[in-house]
């Protein structure tokens, strides 16, 4: 039949007076009334465990919002029973029936159950209504909606046929079942490494991240009323390495999907490595690491909007994205202008609790992270040849605040330009405006990883050069824009090198990885 067009689900404004402001307060206050129960969901059971840990919103230390149950072993051999009983029947769905569960969550999502998950990623997750919209309500829908164009489009491309033959290709699910492990950072990465393997016929092992899990949660109920049938997708919060370790002895393992840091990916890839020969089959690795991800100026750019995207890029969401601009490259004609304007604006940011909806900052997600951030605003303080110019008061006596922070390197290797940080704290580097072939050299070696990097440019050879010398270091490159916000259906969102194995979230390139294709040949 004919292909489905997906469309880019609209961002709501959530302006004072407005009824999706109304409904989003409405479930803040509700969420926050008592604490929630989060159980496992193993074959659609809803299990409490013994074993719970205890969630607190992380800008509200006194804001106990959940208890989560906690997988243990047993637990994950049960889940895996119950995926490998439910593929039975899952992997004969056809396509237009699988896809009709995922877009009626993605209905759900869009009409009733918006503001819920919303609220939760708010509260859970400390985004602004704003970072939560754009997350678990528009990217989410879209995820659901696009990959389902992005099915059809696969299953419609078929081989060439000739006289007396018919050449077909049977895009089989993976023989076993797919283990997704999601970061707390994107409720919307949660639920698209979750239901993408689905989708394309195979059952899931969904290990959450502890701090995702109030709204990671939510959205799993969604898929249930949506009509998703009981153990295609098991919910395994819990201790990770004893839930790697059972998922990756098991031989029907034949997949993971993965969001998270480069250092765990590496752990599990090895892992999958040391069982190889256990398997039935060579498992599909997808993985979605890490960022160190650039901002590069020219002498021609844009001073406002290099400094705007600066603001957005390196401290929306506490700089907490694999995308988030954390070393920028500056031409010294452009430094005093910029450094005013970004100075004055990062002195305006308000942060604070995400309840009160005017702050633009919450609070990063743990102590853990916290900690991380700390010690590198440290080395900023302590070391040779850094400044700190702005924030750098980190104050975790509410809640895990970590104020954005904006540091002068003078050494272009320093950590602060290599390391990924994952928080609010911005590196500068201030470059001889004539040394912008040695920059552009600088920018491709300094740090590991590949993920995404702008460049900010008028002057079209600039912008060029720059194109052609960055081909490699970024997966997803900007022009004259931030580097973060990449939107489903526009900028399919991945990096190579250490940043992931870019199979591009979001796109049939993904999806073809959560398949295994028979060809098969007729003759008459
Ligand atoms: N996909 C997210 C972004 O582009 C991480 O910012």
């Amino acid at each position: 039949g004919p292909v489905l067009k997906a469309q880019n689900e609209p961002v709501l404004g959530y302006a004072p007076g407005s009824p999706e402001r109304a409904a989003l307060q409405r479930e803040l206050e509700s969420q926050s009334q008592s604490a929630a129960s989060i159980p496992l969901v193993i074959g659609g059971d809803h299990i409490d465990t013994r074993a719970r840990v205890d969630l607190a919103a992380p800008h509200d230390h006194g804001h106990k919002l959940a208890t989560v149950s906690q997988a243990e072993g047993k637990d994950i051999e049960l889940a895996i029973e119950a995926a490998m009983k439910a593929r039975q029947e899952w992997s004969r769905w056809s396509l237009q029936d699988r896809s009709a569960v995922f877009l009626k969550a993605a209905d759900l999502l869009a009409d009733k159950y918006r503001q819920r998950l919303n609220a939760a990623t708010m509260l859970g997750q400390s985004k602004t209504a704003q970072q939560a919209e754009i997350d678990s309500a528009c990217e989410l829908i879209d995820f659901l909606r696009f990959n389902v164009q992005f099915a059809q489009e696969i299953a419609a491309q078929q081989p060439n046929s000739s006289r007396g033959m018919r050449n077909l290709t049977d895009y089989r699910p993976l023989e076993g079942f797919v283990y997704a492990v999601t970061p707390f950072n994107f409720t919307a990465i949660g639920g698209n490494l979750a239901t993408a393997p689905a989708l394309m016929g195979n059952t899931v092992i969904w290990k959450p991240a502890a701090t995702a899990a109030l709204s990671n949660y939510l959205f799993l109920r969604l898929l249930e009323e949506a009509g998703l049938p009981q153990g295609v997708i098991n919910f395994v919060p819990g201790n990770s390495s004893e839930i790697s370790a059972r998922v990756f002895g098991h031989p029907d393992f034949a997949g993971l999907h993965f969001t998270g840091s480069t250092t765990v990916f590496d752990e599990l890839w090895l892992k999958a490595a040391q069982n190889l020969k256990s398997y039935k089959s060579y498992p599909r690795l997808v993985g979605e690491t890490g960022g160190k991800d650039f901002v590069l100026a020219h002498a021609s750019a844009d001073v406002e909007a290099l400094a705007v995207a600066l603001l957005r890029g390196a401290f929306e969401y506490q700089g907490q994205k694999c995308s988030a601009a954390s070393r920028a490259y500056i031409p010294a004609s452009l430094w005093p202008a910029l450094r005013q304007r970004l100075l004055e604006d990062v002195a305006g940011i308000k942060m604070g609790n995400v309840l009160d909806l005017s702050n633009f900052m919450g609070a990063v997600i743990d102590d853990k992270a916290f900690r991380r951030i700390a010690r590198y605003i440290d080395l900023a303080r302590q070391g040779a040849g850094a400044r700190i110019l702005a924030g750098g008061q980190a104050d975790a006596s509410a809640g895990y605040f970590v104020p954005p922070t904006v540091v002068q390197v003078e050494d272009p290797g320093h950590a602060l330009m290599q390391e990924e940080i994952f928080g609010p704290v911005l590196s500068v580097y201030v470059y001889e405006d004539a040394r912008w072939a040695d920059v552009l050299r600088l920018v491709d070696t300094t740090s590991p990883y590949a993920l995404t990097g702008a460049v900010f440019a008028r002057d079209r050879q600039a912008v060029q050069e720059a194109n052609g010398a960055l081909r490699h270091a970024a997966g997803n490159f900007y022009i004259n824009d931030k580097p973060t916000g990449a939107v489903v259906g526009q900028q399919p969102f991945g990096g190579a090198r250490r940043s992931g194995t870019n199979d591009k979230a979001g796109s049939a390139l993904n999806l073809l990885r959560w398949v295994s294709p028979r060809t098969v040949k007729e003759a008459f």
